[in-house]
């Protein structure tokens, strides 16, 4: 098969030959820098699909390397919306920001027994790897980038969901500059996610409870010149 990978030191596409069928693509890229291109330059540890470091786009779209099978063809492209280091390395700094700025984690567990069905509602949330594909695929970070986006704001649903977490208030506070209300509801970035989750559902469960805790939509609240009183939030 022949596949064309974006190179960095010159931005342009280099076409491989390969004699593989039915591999992963990181097996692919394995076999072009031990045999054809020492330089080429990619990440990947786990090769199972746990650790999210193999992100790429082909074709346009976001897949794992370690999952993906490719065709003959096929182009691939480091992930949008950070900033390449080197080949299909990018720069996973913006993950750790996210987390920070979303305060997608837990603010201390009260201590109270969680119901199965209750872990259930946020296990899927829980199984996110990183691997940033959401953020290469968000319309609104690509133009925007201190919106906190889709994996920080599912992790933010997760905690605010989770019966023993402390302060869920904080947490929804945290989300509403730069936020839940800044989401387009596109959903370009449920169908990239490798683990199934489906940050475009999560946001709009946060903009329901954020309603219900009082806040409002300020794009709404602008389209009405400003005029809806709601009230101050009540937790
Ligand atoms: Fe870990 Fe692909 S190498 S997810």
């Amino acid at each position: 098969m022949t596949i064309s990978i974006q190179r960095s030191h010159n931005g342009a596409l280099q076409s491989y030959n390969v004699e593989l069928e039915n591999v992963t693509l990181l097996s692919v890229l394995n076999h072009i820098k031990t045999k054809i291109d020492p330089t080429l330059t990619y990440a990947h540890s786990c090769r199972s699909g746990v650790c999210g470091s193999c992100a790429v786009r082909v074709n346009g779209r976001e897949v794992l390397m370690c999952e993906y099978k490719p065709k003959s063809g096929d182009c691939v492209e480091p992930i949008r919306n950070a900033r390449v280091v080197r080949d299909l390395v990018v720069d996973s700094g913006h993950v750790e920001r996210f987390n920070r700025t979303g305060s997608a984690w837990s603010e201390g567990s009260r201590e109270e027994s969680v119901k199965a069905e209750e872990m259930e509602r946020i296990e899927t949330q829980s199984d996110c790897i990183l691997c940033a594909s959401c953020y290469s695929a968000c319309p609104v970070y690509a133009v925007n980038p201190d919106f906190i986006g889709p994996f920080a704001l599912t992790r933010v649903w997760r905690y605010v969901n989770d019966p023993r977490e402390q302060d869920a208030s904080a947490k929804m506070a945290a989300v509403q500059t730069n936020g839940i209300w800044d989401c387009m509801l596109c959903g370009e970035c449920v169908p990239v996610c490798p683990q199934g989750i489906a940050p475009k559902q999560d946001i709009t469960m946060l903009r329901t409870k954020a309603s219900v805790m009082g806040y409002q939509d300020p794009n709404a609240a602008t389209a009405f010149g400003g005029g809806l009183d709601f009230g101050s939030p009540v937790f």
